[in-house]
């Protein structure tokens, strides 16, 4: 461990400046040898004094010397590795005094530590101080940021990390600027990649359905911000091309301001009074059918000893999507009436807590899109706000998102122009913890159009069965007494 100086800035340059200072002291050297060598040779011609002192071997050496050594400085600065370079950078930028001293160091005390990890396209840059106050240590993203220069000015703090001992802060730096431009494109729907378990936003960006704790999603941002097209493109359209499962799957999908959405089949809306009886049936169908593959589950774990996850028995993914949420809560009678008990507000609500909470371990997601952030912490109930683990902010602002994320959370993430579909995300799968930057998917065929092919072919049996069953009845009706009186 070594001690913080205030004068020595030389310590805390590259090793570059302080091999190249070698090499043109050696230079120096090589040029005083030779200055004496000549002396001497005036000396000696005037005053012919017998015995020589031959310097030009040492000057040689020297003068050779130094050239290598310059030459190495040279290969050291080419050569250095991108984790040694940003550690240097960082280092300075803590360390140098004239870099401001932003852990308050006084002389004599013990030096921050700066290890670099790599880990893919992200560098791991850990902090370690003992002498600075802890608060100090995790409140560097802007110096961290700002020390990065060259070949790294596109790279910023994206996520910090502190240790739960209060040792040292993780600070995670990645190329900002060519990951702000990345965007999945779609030109078929066949681009589109689909798994169980895994929920594409990008080709490199996935949320794990199989380790996400809280696994409701809330997906939130001003009208055409590009919650509706998201929430297809990256839930909706990958699960229902994996088709049903063997276990009554269902992508349950309500719109209840009757637009765009509602022209799909199966998409459901209140009806021309307002009514929405039928949502509510529909929702409790959802919570009917999480409680029986909930069973199903439950029975395969008791019969093989071992617990087993939905995806492992070959279930998909069941959806119940509620686009733009705050309308349709205003659509339920919030007093039950005596005909209809069961139809109400807050059966709304309950059934939607009991989906959101305990869902996930039947493989039944809830969705929600809100145009309010605000939703986040009051229109939502505080079961089901916790039980979005999965959180997205289209078009966001620092406004709107410290509805959905702690002060802290939003640290590392800046403001900037943004259009549909960009947003900030975070899920709490280990993988997308902290809060984030993301372009959603932009699709080059009409999603809607493509909802409805999908939806139909989902449904495709049920549409049948129902078919084959109506058929059936006009088939053999039982005259009624009416038609008797006319014949
Ligand atoms: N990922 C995206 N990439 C590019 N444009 C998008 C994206 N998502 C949405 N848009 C554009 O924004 C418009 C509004 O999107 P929409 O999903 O209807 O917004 P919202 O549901 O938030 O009102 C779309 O018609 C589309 O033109
Ligand atoms: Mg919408």
């Amino acid at each position: 461990m070594s001690m913080w100086s205030s004068t020595n800035r030389l310590k805390y340059m590259t090793p570059t400046p302080k091999i190249a200072l070698f090499g043109v002291l050696l230079l120096l050297l090589a040029g005083i040898a030779k200055t004496i060598e000549i002396v001497l040779f005036v000396v000696n011609q005037r005053f012919h004094i017998l015995q020589m002192i031959d310097l030009s071997f040492v000057v040689r050496i020297l003068f050779i010397g130094s050239v290598l050594v310059l030459l190495v400085a040279v290969l050291e600065c080419r050569c250095r590795s991108d984790v040694r370079n940003i550690k240097h950078s960082v280092r300075q930028s803590l360390c140098d005094p004239a870099f401001g001293n932003p852990l308050h160091l006084r002389e004599g005390e013990i030096e921050p530590s700066v290890l670099v990890m790599k880990n893919g396209q992200e560098y791991t840059v850990r902090i370690e101080c003992m002498s600075a106050d802890f608060e100090a240590v995790s409140d560097l993203e802007t110096v961290i940021s700002g020390s990065l220069k060259n070949k790294y000015s596109a790279y910023a703090v994206v996520a910090k990390e502190e240790d739960i001992a209060g040792c040292y802060v993780d600070y995670t730096i990645k190329d900002v600027v060519s990951e702000y431009g990345k965007q999945s494109l779609y030109h078929t729907i066949n681009d589109i990649p689909c798994d169980a378990t895994k929920v594409y936003v990008r080709d490199d960006v996935y949320i794990d359905y199989s380790r996400v704790l809280n696994s409701s999603a809330i997906v939130s941002g001003r009208s055409r911000s590009g919650k509706t097209t998201a929430i297809i493109s990256t839930f909706l359209l990958p699960f229902l091309k994996m088709g049903r499962d063997g276990f009554g799957s269902e992508m349950i999908i309500i719109d209840p301001k009757s637009a765009e959405l509602s022209l799909c089949p199966h998409v459901l809306s209140p009806d021309e009074n307002g009514n929405v009886e039928h949502i509510l049936d529909a929702i409790r169908r959802f919570n009917q059918l999480r409680i029986m593959r909930q069973r199903t589950i439950n029975s395969a774990c008791k019969e093989s000893g071992v617990p087993h996850k939905w995806f492992e028995l070959g279930m998909h993914p069941s959806i119940l999507f509620i686009d733009e949420f705050v309308s349709i809560q205003d659509l339920f009678p919030k007093k039950a009436s005596k005909e209809k008990p069961d139809y109400s507000l807050s059966a709304f609500q309950g059934l939607l807590r009991q989906i959101a909470t305990q869902g996930a371990s039947a493989g039944c997601f809830l969705i929600l899109s809100t145009a309010e952030a605000s939703v986040g912490t009051g229109g939502l109930e505080s079961a089901v706000n916790n039980a979005c683990g999965i959180r997205v902010l289209m078009k966001p602002s620092k406004e709107e998102a410290r509805y959905l994320w702690s002060a802290e959370k939003l640290e590392v993430v800046r403001e900037r122009r943004y259009s549909a579909g960009d947003a900030w995300f975070s899920a709490d799968d280990g993988i997308n913890n902290s809060v984030r930057f993301v372009k959603f998917p932009k699709l080059e065929f009409g999603e809607y159009e493509a909802l409805s092919k999908l939806l139909t072919a989902y449904y495709a049996d049920e549409d049948d069965a129902h078919n084959a069953r109506s058929a059936a009845n006009e088939h053999c009706a039982v005259p009624s007494p009416d038609d008797e009186e006319n014949a």
